[in-house]
């Protein structure tokens, strides 16, 4: 049979041109699996991983809370209001950080770890019991300094395959440098 060679009245319309870098059919995919809420399959992490990092972090962010209200509650005397506001402003900094993570390992589908059992031996930084003020802001210097080192080994380790994670984890450094900072300026 001969082919048709009716031209039809109007000509079908020209599919929308993709633009490069987009895989239409992955983000098809994404209408799928709605249990995974956030987490598509073009995400590029390494979930497990990510979340233990973020944990590893929580557990270091929720022991700074409890050294920076020791030294905030410990300290007294006029001399010392000061430092004491600093120690209390910084405790609550440290709160907002725990909740942001506690919120991303949520959004990955993971489980945020606040047994209270664990969590020294989870987190990077120390507690304090520290008598003395110069020794307490000596404390947190080190354990800001070794918060930054940590959130920076984890930026460079996720790297650009998760990048609201490392966005979060940049944010939260960046006030632990800040941190760093103050408590360098209190040292005598
Ligand atoms: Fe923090
Ligand atoms: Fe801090």
């Amino acid at each position: 049979m001969a082919e048709s060679t009716v031209t039809p009245a109007s000509p079908a319309p020209a599919a929308a041109p993709v633009p490069p870098g987009i895989d239409t059919a992955a983000i098809r995919a994404a209408a799928q699996n709605l249990a995974d809420g956030p987490v598509t399959a073009g995400y590029k992490g390494d979930r497990e991983a990510v979340i233990k990092l973020l944990n590893g972090a929580l557990a270091t962010e929720l022991v700074c809370i409890l050294r920076y209200k020791r030294h905030y509650y410990t300290v007294s005397g006029r001399d010392n209001a000061g430092v004491k506001a600093e120690f209390l402003e910084h405790a609550m900094q440290e709160q907002e950080h725990a909740d942001w993570l506690a919120e991303r390992i949520i959004q990955l589908n993971g489980e945020p770890d606040f047994n209270p059992a664990t969590l020294l031996d989870r987190s990077h930084a120390e507690y304090d019991e520290s008598a003395e003020v110069q020794s307490m802001v000596r404390a947190n210097l080190i354990a800001e300094r070794v918060a930054i080192e940590s959130y920076r080994q984890m930026i460079e380790t996720i790297g650009d395959t998760d990048p609201t994670t490392r966005q979060l984890l940049i944010k939260i450094m960046a006030v632990e440098e800040e941190h760093a900072d103050d408590m360098r300026d209190l040292l005598e």
